[in-house]
C-alpha cells in the first residue's frame, strides 16, 4: 500500500487532459493513469484491445493500481483501444526505424 503511494509522486503535474486525444473516457483515463506516470508512457504504447486489457490488469496486479469499477474499466479500455491501437506493423513487435 505505502509502496504504491510512494511511487505515485505527482512528477507529471504539468500534463493536462488535453494532452490525450479527445473522446469518451478521456477524463477517466487521465485521472486514473496520470497518478503514477506520465502520459507519454501510455501514448507510446500501441496495443490491441486484448493487449490493453492485459496491461490494465498488470497495473493492478503488479503496480498497485486500484481496481476499477466494471463500467469504468470498460470505458477506459474502450478509450485506450480506440486511440492507441496496434500500428500497422506486419513484422511483429520490432520495427525497423529506417523503413518507416
Ligand atoms: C498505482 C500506480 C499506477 C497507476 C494508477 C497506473 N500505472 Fe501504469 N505503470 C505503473 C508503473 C510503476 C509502471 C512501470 C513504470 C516504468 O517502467 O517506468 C507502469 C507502466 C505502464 C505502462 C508501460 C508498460 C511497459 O511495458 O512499458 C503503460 C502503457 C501503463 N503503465 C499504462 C497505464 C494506464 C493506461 C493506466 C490507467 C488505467 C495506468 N498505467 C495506471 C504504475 C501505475
Amino acid at each position: 500500500m505505502f509502496a504504491a503511494a510512494l511511487l505515485c509522486s505527482p512528477v507529471h503535474a504539468t500534463e493536462t487532459e488535453e494532452d490525450l486525444p479527445p473522446g469518451p473516457g478521456r477524463s477517466e483515463t487521465f485521472m486514473f493513469c496520470v497518478a503514477c506516470h506520465g502520459l507519454e508512457l501510455i501514448k507510446r504504447q500501441s496495443q490491441s484491445r486484448d493487449g490493453w486489457d492485459d496491461l490494465l490488469k498488470l497495473m493492478v496486479t503488479r503496480h498497485g493500481m486500484n481496481a476499477l469499477e466494471p463500467d469504468e474499466y470498460k470505458l477506459i479500455l474502450d478509450y485506450l483501444a480506440a486511440n492507441f491501437p496496434v500500428r500497422s506493423n506486419p513484422g511483429g513487435g520490432w520495427r525497423n526505424p529506417f523503413t518507416n
